[in-house]
């Protein structure tokens, strides 16, 4: 029996993460995802994915330190980014990056302090490269500033709103970890090789490229501009599931409930929201299209999927869409590490098989 695309197969054991799609629930090292996302930072979240513990205050506060001391582009990586290609696509452009670190201080096997300067690093490459691409000098990275919050002042050269920080620190820790999707088991498998770290995580953000994993929310960006006031949301919606198309934002493959990152998502916006209008449109629809596809799709159990929410809080927070799957990867780069760091500790080599379907030589051609 071929099992297309891994599909239904278990292929390791983890302590990572749970998903549970039937009620709903995403568990970090036993925690809920929601609750750590509402409650905690990025950076004590990152701990628990790569330690497996929350950090004591002396703990985050090393952390934090560490991470802090890490941010730097190394001055290869600076020259790099100077000289790739403009329309190199923001992607590629982080591949080959992290790729660039690779020097030979990432060796088997991986190490924890490996995993936080990559997480620690990441968002500078994305800041780097947007604001040089749009003409802007670089805002080199500050230290007062915690992960989340520096990450908006290095891409905008502006200390960001609490507001700001908050939501984007939310999504962050929501996009930080999710079992054994396709990225994360691209990292897994290079690892498995007994190769590096940094390969391990380069394989992950190719595959996190394609758009059938690291997705963009400009479907949803679109719906909401196209719907742009509350009044006409009710009609838009109606109009297209009568034409029998799909409303971006709705759905997903694992979960037949609520999301609960996008339960979290939308707590966070309605929290810092205050009088902006674009996260209340949002909520409208969100509401109207849930009710609208009961009535259309009843019994397929569509409800809000996380990038709903993801475009409409990195709408609020004025983020540029080109900056989608960067962040998604800054954030999810903890989940790669933390994979990696468990496969390298209970080892095996990843070697399915494929069943052939070719041809075979003909007996005369046999020697
Ligand atoms: C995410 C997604 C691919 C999951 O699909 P799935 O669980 O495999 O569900 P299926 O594609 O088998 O669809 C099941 C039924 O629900 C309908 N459906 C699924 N998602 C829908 C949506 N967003 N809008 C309207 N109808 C939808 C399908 O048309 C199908 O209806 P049918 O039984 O009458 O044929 C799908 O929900 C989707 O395309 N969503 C919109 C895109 C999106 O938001 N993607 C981001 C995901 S994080």
């Amino acid at each position: 029996m071929i099992h297309h695309g891994l599909k239904g197969i278990t292929c390791a054991e983890t302590a990572i993460s749970h998903i549970d799609g039937e009620k709903g629930h995403l568990i970090y090292r036993g925690y809920e995802a929601k609750v750590i996302a509402l409650q905690s930072s990025f950076e004590a979240a990152a701990y628990l994915i790569l330690y497996g513990t929350l950090p004591d205050a002396h703990e985050l506060l090393d952390f934090q330190e560490k991470l802090t001391a890490e941010r730097t582009l190394p001055k290869h990586i600076i020259d790099l980014l100077e000289t790739l290609p403009h329309h190199m696509d923001d992607m590629a452009v982080l591949r080959t990056a992290i790729s660039s670190l690779g020097t030979d201080s990432f060796a088997y096997p991986p190490r924890p302090e490996e995993a936080i300067r990559l997480i620690a690093v990441t968002p500078t490459i994305i800041a780097y490269r947007y604001r040089r691409i749009k003409g802007e000098e670089a805002a080199a990275p500050n230290a007062q500033y915690g992960h989340a919050e520096n990450y908006l002042y290095m891409l905008t050269g502006r200390r960001p709103t609490e507001a700001q920080k908050k939501t984007l620190e939310t999504y962050m820790i929501l996009a930080m970890e999710h079992g054994m999707n396709a990225s994360t088991f691209s990292a897994r498998v290079t690892v498995s090789t007994e190769s590096d770290l940094v390969s391990a995580v380069t394989s992950a953000l190719g595959t996190m490229k394609g758009p059938l994993h690291g997705g963009a929310p400009s479907g949803v960006t679109k719906m909401l501009e196209d719907i742009g006031e509350k009044e006409n949301a009710e009609a838009y919606l109606t109009a297209k599931l009568e034409r029998g198309e799909r409303l971006m934002g709705f759905g997903h493959r694992v979960y037949k409930t609520k999301d609960p990152r996008a339960e979290a998502l939308r707590i966070k916006a309605e929290e810092v929201a205050g009088d902006d209008r674009s996260l209340d449109l949002a909520l409208h629809v969100e509401q109207e299209a849930v009710r609208l596809l009961e009535k259309y799709k009843p019994g397929r159990k569509l409800y809000t999927n996380v990038e709903f929410y993801a475009a409409a809080v990195m709408k609020a927070i004025r983020f540029d869409d080109a900056l989608f799957t960067p962040t998604f990867s800054a954030s999810r780069m903890a989940g790669w590490c933390a994979h990696v760091l468990e496969q390298a500790s209970n080892n095996m080599i990843f070697r399915p098989s494929a069943t052939y379907i070719g041809s075979f030589p003909q007996a005369a051609q046999q020697l």
